[in-house]
């Protein structure tokens, strides 16, 4: 499984990239292109889904679960992984169900931090596997100069799991209260009907 793992880890990393690059330009630019990238991305980030699937399901079955369990860097490799599928999906289901709207006005921006958020993160899942087959990039070094050693488990204080809780209950709750607020044409057709 391991020449599998290594052949299908190309899809997500590089379907990931491409999605990445077609939000950055679909948010920050006019004209042909960026109508291009925004209206190509739905089918670009459920490939990169089902490629990131082939390739967790092959990444299991590469090495004995005790061995992952075991090293750091296996650890650090799979959490990795995990996040980005996690933090792609939401990037996914935020594109399919608000289709263009998702690059209108102030919302582009929240794309476009999500999307480097989650290049970030499925770029640091790439150079751990690199590490994991003996081939470590100098990409590990800049990780090792904000703080984080690779070959350490990665750790995340409970204060900032805390945080991490409440801003997403702040957001579920921005989101339900902005869901049931009626809409600008029905309060508008509303007073139309009082006068
Ligand atoms: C989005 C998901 C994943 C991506 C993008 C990814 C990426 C990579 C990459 C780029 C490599 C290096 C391959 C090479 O140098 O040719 C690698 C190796 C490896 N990955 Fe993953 N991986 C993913 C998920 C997983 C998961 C869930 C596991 C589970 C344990 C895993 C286990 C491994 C192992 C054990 C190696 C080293 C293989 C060896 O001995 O050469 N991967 N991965």
């Amino acid at each position: 499984m391991t020449g599998l793992h290594h052949m299908l880890v190309h899809f997500p990393v590089g379907f990931w990239a491409l999605a990445t690059l077609m939000i950055l330009v679909g948010a920050v630019s006019q004209g042909r292109l960026a109508e291009i990238a925004r209206t190509a991305l739905l089918p670009v980030l459920i490939l990169s889904l089902i490629g990131a699937l082939a390739a967790i399901v092959t990444g299991f079955l590469v090495w004995p679960w005790q061995a992952n369990l075991y090293s750091p860097l296996a650890r650090n490799h799979i959490l990795m992984s995990l996040w980005s599928l996690g933090l792609w999906t939401l990037i996914t289901v935020l594109v399919w169900r608000a289709g263009e709207a998702t690059f209108q006005h102030i919302r582009r921006w929240g794309l476009v931090f999500l999307a480097l958020l989650g290049g970030a993160l499925f770029a640091i899942t790439g150079t751990l596997g690199g590490h994991l087959a003996g081939a470590p990039t100098a990409f590990s070094r800049l990780l090792g100069a904000l703080g984080w050693n690779v070959y350490t488990t990665f750790y995340m204080p409970t204060w900032m799991l805390a945080v991490m809780v409440l801003v997403g209950l702040g957001c579920a709750w921005l989101g339900l209260s902005a869901y049931r607020r009626p809409r600008l044409p029905a309060r508008i057709k509303n007073r139309v009907t009082i006068s």
